[in-house]
């Protein structure tokens, strides 16, 4: 027989079924067993009848989270026993026959409930039983729903997805990187990509025009609640379009997003507003206003873009260093004054962020595509040539090849999740993530490693 998967059991009324199962709940009342079960489809309710005496010895045996083979008849519930508001309230599995594909040992939490009380190093130890919970479950159903429509969103848009490496060099965004030594070059690294930035430029150069990928980012520092050490960016990239057309591009996608896959949510206004950072700062004291008019209400979406931030601040030795990217253009005010070097904490950079209640979920800018005025900036934040040499030749070299004007915008997808499902973190939207230390309880990793992967990397670990 067929397996028929929990959320078909309706259509099935009066007949025979097999069904494959967990036991989500399981309820001894003597001469009736109650056995919830629970498959990726659903939930449903099975009762073992007292005078089906084989079932009921293997059903008095059974435990939550065993898994199991049932053949079953599909019965509608008596009227007193139907529970509307429930997923299957209205029928009940009348269990014929068990047989035990797994037992379970005795599950670390319960899975019942949304697992708040459970300390978080113990649900990620145990992440395959936390994952079994409805809100877990939910949680990356939407995330899959909003990976799919973003994926539909730019292709339908003559967007192409392109992946880039994760094995690179490193990419100045502002954060330590994560290095990963080059076992045929001894003493030399990789480093994990803070963002696909500098390879969808070279897209750009390349001439596809219109890119975007789901990538994955690294960035070696301290994890919070919004942020993870690997982390999720929707990440787009466009060539000709000005900054007008590349927001309102992104809006768009946000808007659909959240109207697609969560309509119970309401978007406080569109277009969202746009605020300077200078107003910014001076009204709210932030760069990530919350403009939300009813903080209660936990549906409410306050978006705003915050513009025309500052290209250059004071680094800690008193130097100039990016505030955002050091590949933005300046606005095309500000370009005289960087070709010139002058009036250095005037220059406004071309760049945009997007705030959601509170957060950034986004930032982009244009992006500076001629040689030359990329040249000006690292010589103001004081690079010697070598060093311009060292790290930015390769994308010297490609706006030197004929690369068109281009910009584009990061969203950081994991943020825009935890929002949208108004989850207190990060961490409840991603399947697998590091504890607030940085590290990861399931895999016990980060670990040591063995002597001798260490010398084939030519590499001595200090005490
Ligand atoms: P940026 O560094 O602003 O821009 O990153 C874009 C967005 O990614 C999210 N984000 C994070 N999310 C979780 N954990 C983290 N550690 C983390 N760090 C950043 C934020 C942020 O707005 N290459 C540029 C984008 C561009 O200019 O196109 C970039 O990476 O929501």
């Amino acid at each position: 027989m067929q397996r028929t998967i929990i959320s078909n059991l309706k259509n099935e009324l009066g007949k025979e079924v097999k069904i494959n199962a967990w036991v989500d709940v399981r309820r001894d009342q003597g001469k009736l067993i109650f056995l919830d079960f629970r498959d990726a489809s659903g939930k449903v309710q099975g009762v073992i009848l007292p005078n089906n005496s084989e079932a009921h010895s293997v059903g008095s045996e059974v435990r939550p989270e065993w898994v199991l083979e049932v053949l079953g008849k599909v019965n509608p519930r008596p009227e007193r026993a139907i529970q509307k508001d429930k997923f299957n309230g209205d029928i009940e599995l009348e269990i014929l026959s068990i047989s035990v594909l797994n037992k379970a040992e005795t599950p670390p939490f319960e899975v019942e409930g949304d697992g708040k009380e459970v300390s978080e190093e113990i649900r990620l130890k145990y992440r395959y039983v936390d994952l079994r919970r409805e809100r877990m479950k939910k949680n990356i159903l939407k995330r899959h729903q909003s990976l799919q429509f973003v994926r539909n969103f730019y292709s339908k848009n003559d967007f192409i997805e392109i992946e880039t490496p994760c094995l690179t060099k490193s990419t100045p965004e502002g954060s330590r990187d994560f290095l990963v030594p080059a076992r045929i070059d001894p003493g030399k690294f990789y480093a994990l990509p803070q963002s696909p930035q500098q390879y969808k430029q070279f897209l750009m150069s390349a001439g596809f025009e219109k890119y975007f990928q789901i990538a994955r980012c690294f960035r070696d520092e301290d994890t919070r609640g919004d942020r993870q050490p690997e982390f999720t960016q929707i990440d787009v990239e466009t060539s000709f379009e000005s900054q007008e057309e590349i927001m309102e591009k992104s809006e768009q996608m946000i808007i659909d997003l959240v109207e697609s896959i969560f309509p119970e949510k309401k978007i406080q206004s569109k277009p969202f507003p746009r605020l300077s950072f200078a107003d910014s700062m001076e009204k709210y004291g932030t760069d990530k206003p919350d403009l939300r008019e009813d903080k209660e209400d936990e549906n409410l979406l306050a978006f705003c873009w915050v513009i025309d931030f500052p290209f250059f601040e004071k680094d800690d030795d008193g130097g100039w260093t990016f505030t955002h990217n050091p590949f933005s253009a300046p606005t095309v005010e500000s370009m005289g004054e960087l070709m010139e070097k002058r009036n250095i904490e005037n220059i406004r950079a071309a760049q945009y962020d997007i705030v959601l209640n509170g957060y950034e979920i986004g930032g982009g800018g244009l992006r500076n595509y001629t040689p030359e005025a990329l040249r000006k900036v690292f010589e103001i934040m004081g690079y010697s040539n070598d060093k311009i040499e060292h790290s930015f030749s390769p994308m010297l070299k490609a706006l030197a090849s004929g690369t068109p004007p281009h910009g584009g915008i990061a969203f950081g997808f994991d943020r825009i999740m935890m929002l949208l499902l108004n989850e207190p973190n990060i961490r409840e939207t991603i399947a697998f993530p590091k504890t607030g230390e940085g590290r990861d309880p399931l895999m016990e990793g980060p670990t040591t490693v063995a002597p001798d992967q260490l010398d084939d990397l030519g590499i001595a670990v200090q005490d």
